[in-house]
């Protein structure tokens, strides 16, 4: 339903920028959006979160201090406080000025430019939460071009009720053999283990793969993993640096 070759025919896994290009450009903002789609991506991931006044946003810590200018914790501060924090400089003085982008200018984003969106629910989100985001992903035209994950199986278990089209993936640091009970329940595309967790456990996750679901395993920047994914025939490598994944992949 995502209109991309299928990697276990084609033998290419797809490249999915992990945070936006963030090993270029300051995460989850739409510059690493933007830089990722340039290099033509085929999933670009990104963390949704919440500001107190119940606003989504895009940023990966639970506290400002890593990404941004700003301190204190992020679901304690409403949108017109985080408006003016600066979440570029960190990387570097060229960056000054990137905000924390709003889910809002987030879709806009890819429903104006393209792209598909490997789209992250941090925590807990409850029914009416995730019914109101996934209702603003169909009326942005993008429900064909996304792919919803959490490593919260409780806020899975909610996109399958509230929004049972759109596929969905779950996280997990390591693959779990008891997990194969849980995923007919769940109705995931993607069950999506770390490759540390991965390699860790291969025999767990070829059981789990073999059940026909699909794998985006994060967060692989080095190559000599990426060739021992390859080799496992994994759907999607989630990487910092996709231009060298791509340039990789065309190489072998
Ligand atoms: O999408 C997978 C990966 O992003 C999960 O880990 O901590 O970067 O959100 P994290
Ligand atoms: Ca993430």
């Amino acid at each position: 339903r995502i209109g991309l070759p299928d990697p276990h025919e084609t033998g290419r896994p797809w490249v999915s920028a992990h945070r936006g290009y963030s090993g270029a450009v300051p995460e989850n903002t739409l510059a690493a959006v933007d830089a990722a789609r340039a290099v033509g991506v085929d999933f670009i991931e990104f963390d949704v979160t919440r500001t107190s006044d119940g606003v989504p946003i895009i940023i990966h810590d639970d506290t400002l201090e890593r990404t941004t200018d700003g301190t204190g914790t992020v679901e304690q501060q409403t949108l017109s406080e985080l408006a003016d924090i600066d979440a570029g400089s960190w990387l570097g003085p060229g960056f000054a000025g990137a905000r924390i982008p709003t889910l809002e200018s987030m879709l806009a984003g890819f429903a104006e430019h393209g792209g598909r969106m490997l789209f992250e629910f941090k925590g807990l989100w409850e029914p009416d939460g995730v019914k109101a985001v996934c209702e603003r992903i169909r009326s942005a035209g993008l429900d064909d071009r996304v792919l919803v994950q959490s490593f919260n199986v409780r806020t899975v278990r909610n996109l399958l009720s509230v929004a049972p089209d759109l596929p969905r993936g779950l996280l997990r640091s390591a693959p779990r053999q008891s997990d194969l009970e849980l995923l007919p329940e769940l109705e995931v595309a993607a069950y999506n283990p770390s490759v540390q967790g991965l390699l860790h456990r291969p025999d767990e996750m070829r059981a789990i793969v073999d059940t026909g679901v699909g794998s985006f395993v994060w967060f692989v920047d080095e190559q000599d993993q990426w060739r021992r994914l390859l080799d496992f025939g994994v759907s999607s490598i989630i990487t910092d640096h996709p231009a060298r994944l791509q340039g990789y992949l065309d190489a072998v």
